[in-house]
């Protein structure tokens, strides 16, 4: 199993306007994700969980996006109406809770941020592996600080600042391609 972990420090589940995820603490950002991340053409990748960790507000919460379980999805707008339908899973878990918990499960954890070490100089496992990536303004420094106190890894897929999403597709192809025949 691939877990992506998607790390929001502006959207939260209590201040969507459905008529503009953008304005809605940017989630759009969090749909883009797990559009381009869980979806190919005409599939849901199976092989994939999201969880978006979205800590715009008060409390954390975070979403499971689980491929298994979800239904094909094209557009935004259908998504948007999953989440707010509730028929996804929220967790009342912040973004540490988040990281012990896959941990303790056997996900080995790696974090993308451009200044990291190369990805094609880092080993990767095929199964129980987790990738966290940072929102349209990146991490802040408390979230920064708690992957280090986790001794997290931190890789890079090149100088360049890429978007979220793209980082995700990116990823997922790197695996693709290095685990094909496992
Ligand atoms: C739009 S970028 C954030 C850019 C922001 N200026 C920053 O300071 O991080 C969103 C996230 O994608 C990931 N990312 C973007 N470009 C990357 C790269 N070249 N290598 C690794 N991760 C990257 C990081 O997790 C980053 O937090």
């Amino acid at each position: 199993m691939r877990a992506l972990i998607l790390k929001s420090n502006t959207a939260c589940i209590e201040n969507i306007n459905p008529r503009s995820p953008a304005s809605s603490g940017r989630f759009d950002v969090i749909l883009d994700f797990v559009l381009e991340c869980l979806y190919g053409d005409k599939s849901v990748r199976k092989d994939v969980t999201i969880y978006a960790v979205l800590s715009g507000c008060g409390r954390t919460r975070t979403i499971v996006f689980r491929g298994e379980e979800l239904p094909y999805i094209e557009t935004e707008d259908d998504l948007l109406r999953l989440v707010l339908s509730g028929d996804v899973q929220i967790l009342d878990m912040g973004f540490e809770e988040l990281l012990e918990d896959l941990s303790r499960r056997g996900f080995r954890l790696f974090c993308l941020i451009e200044d990291g070490k190369d990805v094609d100089k880092v080993e990767l496992p095929c199964s129980n592996v987790g990738f966290i990536i940072g929102d349209q303004d990146g991490f802040t420094p408390d979230d920064v600080i708690i992957m280090r106190r986790r001794n997290i890894e931190f890789i890079s897929i090149g100088p360049l600042p890429y978007l979220s999403w793209f980082c995700c597709v990116f990823i997922n192809y790197v695996l693709d391609r290095r685990c094909r025949d496992s």
